[in-house]
């Protein structure tokens, strides 16, 4: 697939990234600046000489892709879908999002009750289907192409057929995808983020993940 990812430049979604173009898939880096998306391309290109990789800004790599994914910020969210939601209109949008305080071993309610994603999901209204992954996937070992992942990845959204793709992507990047129901969901997937930080700072580690037992 073509996959932009809309903030490649931080480690989420680079990591990510480095582990779609090793599978094969093409990869379009997006950054608020066109030379930024440039340079972590470069980047990637320089540890996958052989990969599909380009580098632009988050508008040009959403209107070129297939499906997007999401990985800014959470208080960036609102004003780069603003800006995206025109050349979005009719994908697939994966957010990896997981909105956290200044505290990020404290779990963080939104004042709207509700999850990043499903906020998200209002912003870009219902042309633009999504789906909520990898929070539960830090970025750390990413782009280290021979730690295995000891992590199950929770996909949220409202369509299974979209699930199914997202839970591929998973396999792509060597992990196991879980259709983990609605999108509402997300909000569990999402507040994991805090309680996996808060398990690695107490345990001096960097790759705590969960596990889903007895499917
Ligand atoms: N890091 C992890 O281990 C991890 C794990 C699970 C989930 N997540 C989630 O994944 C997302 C990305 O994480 P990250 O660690 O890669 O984040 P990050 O490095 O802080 O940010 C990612 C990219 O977002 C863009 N950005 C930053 N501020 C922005 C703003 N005000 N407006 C628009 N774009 C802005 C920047 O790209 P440009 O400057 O190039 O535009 C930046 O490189 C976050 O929502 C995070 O909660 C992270």
């Amino acid at each position: 697939m073509k996959i932009a990812i809309l903030g490649g430049t931080g480690d989420e979604g680079f990591g990510l990234g480095f582990r779609w173009a090793s599978a094969g898939h093409e990869i379009i880096i997006g950054s608020r600046k066109a030379e930024k998306g440039l340079q972590a391309a470069a980047d990637l290109m320089q540890k996958l000489p052989d990969a599909k990789v380009t580098g632009t800004d988050n508008g040009t790599a959403a209107a070129a892709a297939d499906l997007a994914v999401l990985s800014v910020p959470y208080w960036a969210q609102e004003s780069t879908l603003a800006s995206l939601k025109d050349v979005l209109d009719g994908k697939l949008l994966v957010t990896v999002v997981a909105p956290t305080g200044e505290k990020k071993s404290r779990v963080w309610r939104l004042p709207s009750g509700k999850s990043a994603a499903e906020e998200a999901q209002e912003l870009v209204g219902e042309n633009i289907r999504v789906v909520a992954a990898f929070q539960s996937i830090g970025a750390h070992h990413l782009t280290d192409p021979d730690f295995k992942i000891d992590s199950d990845v929770l996909v949220c959204g409202d369509k299974g057929a979209d699930k199914q793709l997202v839970m591929q992507l998973c396999e792509d990047a060597g992990m196991r995808g879980v259709n983990a129901g609605a999108l509402q969901n997300a909000i569990v997937a999402e507040g994991m983020v805090s309680v996996l930080i808060a398990i690695n700072i107490i345990n001096k580690a960097k790759s705590a993940g969960i596990r889903i037992t007895g499917i």
